[in-house]
C-alpha cells in the first residue's frame, strides 16, 4: 500500500478553492466504451471511497460518462463531499459506446447543469466545464448561458475542454475561465502553447490521458532506466514529469481499481532531478512531433 498522499503534488487555488494538484478522473468507473455500469461496481465504489484517504480532493467527471453512471457513483460513494471539489462537464451527448456528439444549444446546456446538480445532490457545482464547444451553435450563445448560470448561482467556477488559445480568450470576455482540460502527456504535446498560456495567466490546466508514455516506456529505454532508479513504474514517472512541467498542472489519472489508484498517487511523490526532467522533456517532444 502506498504511503504517499496527494498533497505531495502541491496545492493549486482554483478560483477561491484550494485543491491538491493530483486529482482523479472518474471516466473509468463506467462500462466499456464509457457506456453503462462498470464491470466491477463494488471495486469502483471502493476506489472512490479511497480518494479522501489518499488526500485526493479534486475529482473530475462528466454527465456523459456512462452516461450518468459516473456522477451517480460519486454521489453514492462520497456525498456530501466533505472537503472534496467535484468538477463535472456537460455539452456532449451519447448514443452508444464510444459515441460522443456535442450539443451546445443554450437550453440543452442549461438542462445539463440542472441534471448534474440533481444527480450530484448539490445546490451549486464548484467547477462546471463545457465539454466541447459545439461548432453548430454560435459560441457566444454557449458562453452567454454559462455566464447566466454562474450569475444565478448554479455554477461556482467555469472551465473549458479541448480548446485553443483564441477560444479561451473569446470565453474570457464573457466569464472567468479557471481551468482548461486538454489532452496532454509526456508524448502528446499538441497543447504545449495552450499550457504556456494557462501558466502565464494562472489558469489551471487539466491534462487528460496523463499517464501515457507510449514507446518511451519500452524496457531498456531512458524512461525505464529513470523509473528503475526511482523504484517506480514508467507511468508513475510519466505522471511525475507532467506534474513538474507547470505549477498550474492538475492531472486527473483515471482508474476503476484501488491498486491502480494507490500506484498513481504514489507517483505524485516522485521527485525528478533537473537532468532527468529535461531528458524526458526532449524525448517526449521528439516522440510527439
Ligand atoms: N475532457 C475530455 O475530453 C476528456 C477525455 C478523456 C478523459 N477525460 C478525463 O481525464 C481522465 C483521465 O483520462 P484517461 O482515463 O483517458 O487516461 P489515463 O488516466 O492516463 O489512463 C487511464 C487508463 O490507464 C489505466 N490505468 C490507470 N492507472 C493505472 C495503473 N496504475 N496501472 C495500470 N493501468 C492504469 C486505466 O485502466 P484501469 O481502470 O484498469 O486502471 C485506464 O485504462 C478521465 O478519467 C476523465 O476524467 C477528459
Amino acid at each position: 500500500m502506498s504511503h504517499t498522499n496527494a498533497s505531495s503534488a502541491g496545492q493549486f487555488t482554483l478560483g477561491d478553492l484550494q485543491i491538491h494538484r493530483l486529482g482523479f478522473g472518474a471516466m473509468r468507473i463506467t462500462g466499456r466504451g464509457i457506456w453503462g455500469e462498470p464491470d466491477d461496481r463494488a471495486e469502483a465504489l471502493r476506489t472512490l471511497r479511497r480518494l479522501p484517504e489518499l488526500g485526493v480532493n479534486f475529482i473530475d467527471t462528466a454527465d456523459s460518462y456512462g452516461p450518468y453512471v459516473s456522477e451517480d457513483l460519486i454521489r453514492e460513494a462520497l456525498h456530501p463531499y466533505d472537503g472534496l471539489l467535484i468538477a463535472t462537464k456537460g455539452g456532449l451527448t451519447r448514443s452508444g459506446p464510444d459515441q460522443w456528439a456535442p450539443v451546445g444549444r443554450p437550453e440543452y446546456l442549461r438542462q445539463c447543469v440542472h441534471m448534474s446538480l440533481r444527480r450530484l445532490g448539490v445546490e451549486r457545482i464548484d467547477l462546471w466545464q463545457l465539454h466541447r464547444i459545439d461548432a453548430k451553435v454560435p459560441r457566444e450563445e454557449q458562453f452567454e448561458v454559462i455566464r447566466e448560470m454562474q450569475k444565478e448561482g448554479l455554477i461556482r467556477h467555469v472551465g473549458l475542454s479541448e480548446v485553443g488559445i483564441e477560444e479561451i480568450e473569446a470565453a474570457r470576455k464573457i466569464f472567468r475561465v479557471v481551468t482548461v482540460q486538454n489532452r496532454y502527456n509526456l508524448i502528446d504535446r499538441g497543447s504545449e502553447a495552450v499550457l504556456d498560456y494557462c501558466s502565464e495567466n494562472g489558469i489551471g490546466f487539466i491534462p487528460w490521458f496523463p499517464l501515457a508514455a507510449g514507446d518511451l516506456a519500452k524496457p531498456g529505454s531512458k524512461l525505464d532506466e529513470i523509473a528503475r532508479k526511482a523504484g517506480a513504474t514508467t507511468s508513475q514517472v510519466a505522471l511525475a514529469w507532467v506534474l513538474r512541467r507547470s505549477p498550474v498542472m492538475l492531472p486527473i489519472p483515471g482508474t476503476g481499481k484501488v491498486a491502480h489508484l494507490d500506484d498513481n498517487v504514489a507517483g505524485a511523490g516522485i521527485q525528478l532531478s533537473d537532468v532527468d526532467f529535461r531528458t524526458l522533456d526532449s524525448l517526449g517532444r521528439a516522440a510527439s512531433a
